[in-house]
């Protein structure tokens, strides 16, 4: 573990992160949402890392910034973290702080990876190590390291936990199966791995006919994903969308028997939309998929709302990334497991990859309250 340094220039910093936020320690910043904190002037210190976070709306962000605040803190290194309300304007503002603040790594869980450039350029002249945190940042050269979950591999889980509770390998299980699909934001990177992973799996059955698409949103191929992409990945835009699919293609009896949801924010709309529809847990409800484990949707797997999610353990990514980012500040190689897989457009960029895995209604206790993720009393069980 590292000592804690104490930096010449730490009373600027200071009076900057005081000016920015009420905070806990000298330059501890957490923002809330829809703060945007104005730029600061530069500092030379050494020991500063700056953490961007997209939104503090969804659950998971929060974990992770909490989780490798803490850490990093506990590493002796001063910490700014910031959550930009999903907008990359903001995002922008808060990267530039952290810049100014004198950071020395920034991580960076982009909103639009593609809006970023300048800012990283500018980060890259100062030589600030930038690391891509779950999500990669495309289109810039100045983007040193990505460390993630598999994201092909989550939309895998998805698709494979489809085809196994339908048993569609099986030549007696003919179908047809009404299936309506759904991906992420189109303007994050991870979405289009989520969606390719899941339709590797799931297009053979549309094209044998195992599945039928009543909507017509299955897209003729993986690159067509963003056509049934939500924006932002809201939960509300989610439920209205399935409302509108329940109500145009679902009358006269037809039910629909499977969603494909890339996450757990699209699942919870999609899940209220079934509801609003008057389908049964038990009876009709359709197979839901999701990812991320949040609380809601844990909840609903326990009342057969929701089939499965993909838990992706953020504490593991947390660890991962304050490893990372020790070997970076003491000079250390830095540990990376894939340096073939992800090109952002301008170069293959050196990743760290964690494995994602598969919850259902049966695993909850023995992974995610075993684990410690959810105490039991949490989750009512
Ligand atoms: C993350 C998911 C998350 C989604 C929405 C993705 O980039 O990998 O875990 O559900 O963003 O925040």
């Amino acid at each position: 573990m590292r000592s804690f340094k104490t930096i010449a220039t730490i009373a600027a910093g200071a009076a900057l992160a005081l000016s920015m936020t009420a905070c806990s320690s000298s330059r501890d910043t957490t923002t809330e949402p829809g703060d945007d904190s104005s730029a600061s002037t530069a500092t030379s210190g050494g020991d500063l890392i700056g953490i961007s976070m997209p939104t503090q709306s969804l659950e998971r962000w929060n974990k992770d910034g909490a989780h490798l605040d803490d850490l990093l803190k506990q590493d002796g290194y001063e910490t700014i973290v910031q959550f930009a309300d999903n907008k990359p304007d903001q995002q922008i503002s808060q990267i530039q702080n952290m810049i100014n603040s004198g950071a020395s790594v920034l991580v960076i869980a982009a909103i639009d990876g593609t809006t970023l450039s300048t800012v990283l350029e500018q980060a890259a002249s100062q030589d600030i190590t930038i690391i891509a945190y779950d999500r990669l940042i495309n289109d810039t050269e100045n983007v040193d390291y990505y460390a993630t979950f598999d994201n092909y591999e989550v939309g895998q889980l998805q698709g494979n936990y489809i085809v196994d509770q339908l048993n569609l390998d099986d030549p007696a299980t003919t179908g047809p199966f009404n299936l309506e699909p759904f991906a992420g934001s189109p303007d994050d990177n991870n979405a289009r791995f989520f969606f390719s992973g899941a339709w590797d799996v799931l297009k053979p059955y549309v094209d044998s006919g195992k599945f039928v698409c009543p909507s017509n949103k299955c897209p003729a191929s993986n690159d067509d994903w963003t056509q049934i992409g939500i924006q932002g990945w809201t939960t509300a835009t989610a439920q209205s969308e399935m409302q509108n699919r329940l109500n145009s293609f679902y009358t006269g009896g037809a039910k629909v028997d499977v969603v494909l949801s890339p996450n757990d924010s699209l699942a919870l709309g999609i899940e209220q939309a079934l509801d609003g529809a008057g389908y049964t847990p038990g009876v009709d409800w359709p197979i839901v998929t999701g990812q991320d484990a949040d609380e809601a949707n844990v909840k609903n797997m326990l009342i057969d709302k929701q089939s499965m999610t993909v838990w992706k353990d953020t504490r593991t990514l947390g660890d991962q990334v304050a490893k990372m980012v020790d070997e970076i500040m003491t000079g250390a190689e830095v540990s990376v497991n894939d340096t073939e897989t992800y090109d952002n457009g301008v170069k293959v960029v050196p990743t760290y990859l964690l494995p994602p895995q598969t919850v259902t209604k049966d695993t909850i206790e023995s992974t995610l309250v075993q684990s410690g993720y959810y105490t039991a009393d949490q989750l009512g069980i």
